[in-house]
């Protein structure tokens, strides 16, 4: 299925794309799509039901568990820090910490005349190791893999993010304090400090996911905590298309977009799969290419042999060492880059960025935060003028048609789905305006009754402007991709 995806011969016209050319439209990939919703069409906090004596008793009686199991959380916790040989933390193995911990755990219990179940006993031990070890009530979120985002509002309200849907979970921390402590443990871990005069931060956990906090005053109801995920294995161009994120026909134009080095923006809301979808994209980079990647947080995973990767850095605590992506990126035009992936473009690197994209490295690529493609313009408008460049209009938006080819617009619809719902080409200037055609969207027909919207991808019938130069670069994709269904 996924020959579409393989690189053409060098020179020879490319083989041609029997899975696209030869399907007729019924078989095509563009039929109506269903999404995969969870809980759709609920709201993501239930308003609570009405509930019997008999369930108010039992919610009663775990809720008084909890607290208990909190109070003697805390308790044990204390004892296991002035009994544990914290200098030998470290170089001990997660077995012997555990074992130690346990035994700890025992004699406390012992000696507080406290009696636990084998459960309880163990649901302790590991929270205490968590504790101890790693950052306490977010420790097993961390370690799900089905949990793309945890949102922490206050130490009582954690959320999830889980296919698409945010949810809330039982999972709190004891108090605000419990809170801080586990944020400083993370932001002291990467050399930083959260206090009233600094009171955000971004951070990157040890595991490689985002991190984000903000504490009070700033903070008005508690602090506030975003973790994106990282992934280990990020989705590749097949699991998107398997997702339903776009099709089969639009993998292989995007494809031959990569290849013959159109510069590209994704853009999409916050959470949309901009990240993911321009790391898929990377996957049809050359491996002899050099790519030079540039990132706040590096989350890109490029698959190529030849990659250098940059990571901006904040001040630190005295105001100074910051490096930004900007200067990251006017260094990197100095490394005789082929291509140049910015991680988000969101500020003045932006000048540099069409500028690369303008003069030899093309096939550049970066996201953006915008609606759509010609809101993503805008934006990028804006952050020209915002960086304080005096430039005309008419000239900026000459600048940006000259660097930009095409925009993929990615978004995360309502029933929690993720999918690239325009790819927009760029075509040049009409006068002052900007112009550009969509040659594939995704087209919504309705809605299920749970929720789940019910759509499908489709092409608008116009033929890329690109088309000769995907041809001369040995990528002859048939004319039947650009043709709707109706
Ligand atoms: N098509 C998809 N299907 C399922 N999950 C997806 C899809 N695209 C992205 N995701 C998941 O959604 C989450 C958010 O994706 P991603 O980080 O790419 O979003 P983003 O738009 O870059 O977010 P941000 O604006 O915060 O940078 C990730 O956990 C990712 O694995
Ligand atoms: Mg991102």
């Amino acid at each position: 299925m996924f020959s579409l995806f393989k690189k053409p011969e060098t020179g020879a016209p490319r083989p041609s794309t029997a899975a696209v050319g030869s399907g007729a439209p019924a078989s095509r990939a563009m039929t109506p799509t269903a999404v995969k919703p969870v809980a759709a069409g609920k709201p993501s906090i239930a308003v609570a039901p009405q509930r019997n004596p008999a369930e108010v008793a039992a919610l009663d009686k775990e809720r008084k568990r909890k607290e208990r199991m909190s109070e003697l959380k805390v308790e044990l916790h204390k004892r296991l820090l002035e009994n544990l040989n914290l200098a030998a933390l470290e170089s001990a193995s997660e077995v012997n910490l555990k074992s130690e911990i346990a035994a700890i755990v025992a004699e406390a219990l012992e000696e507080m005349s406290v009696v636990l179940n084998k459960e309880d006993r163990t649901v302790l031990n590991q929270d205490l190791f968590d504790e101890v070890m790693g950052l306490g009530p977010l420790e097993p979120l961390l370690k799900d893999e089905t949990v793309n985002d945890i949102l922490v509002n206050g130490p009582k309200r954690i959320f999830i993010e889980r296919n698409g849907k945010l949810q809330l979970t039982d999972i709190t921390f004891k108090d605000e304090r419990h809170l801080l402590r586990i944020i400083d443990k993370i932001v002291s871990a990467v050399g930083r400090r959260v206090d009233e005069s600094n009171p955000y931060c971004d951070a990157r956990l040890a595991d490689g996911s985002r991190f984000n906090c903000m504490v009070p005053p700033v903070a008005v109801d508690g602090s506030l905590v975003s973790i994106r995920k990282f992934k280990k294995d990020k989705l590749a161009i097949p699991d998107l298309v398997k997702f339903g994120a776009f099709t089969e026909e639009m993998a292989a134009y995007l494809q031959a977009a990569v290849s013959c080095r159109l510069n590209i923006i994704v853009s999409g809301g916050t959470g949309s799969g901009k990240t993911t979808t321009l790391n898929a994209l990377s996957s049809f980079i050359d491996n002899h290419e050099r790519v030079l990647t540039i990132e706040d947080t590096a989350e890109l995973q490029l698959q190529q042999v030849h990659v250098g990767r940059m990571e901006s850095r904040p001040a630190n605590v005295e105001g100074k060492g910051a490096v930004t992506q900007r200067d990251c990126l006017r260094n990197a035009l100095r490394m005789r880059p082929d291509r140049i992936i910015v991680g988000e473009t969101r500020g003045e690197e932006v000048i540099d960025m069409l500028q690369a994209m303008n003069t030899g490295h093309d096939g550049s690529m970066t996201t953006i935060h915008a609606n759509s493609a010609r809101d993503g313009i805008s934006r990028l408008e804006n952050m020209v003028a915002m960086a304080g460049i005096d430039m005309p209009l008419k000239a900026v938006r000459s600048q940006i048609a000259a660097a930009v080819n095409l925009i993929v617009q990615a978004s995360r619809l309502q029933d929690g789905s993720r999918r690239m719902v325009s790819i927009t080409e760029i075509t040049g200037m009409e006068g002052e305006v900007i112009s550009m055609q969509e040659i594939f969207r995704y087209e919504r027909l309705g809605i299920e009754p749970g929720g789940k919207i019910i759509g499908r991808f489709n092409a608008t019938g116009v033929r890329s402007h690109y088309s000769d130069r995907f041809r001369q670069w040995g990528y002859d994709l048939p004319a039947s991709i650009y043709e709707p269904i109706v």
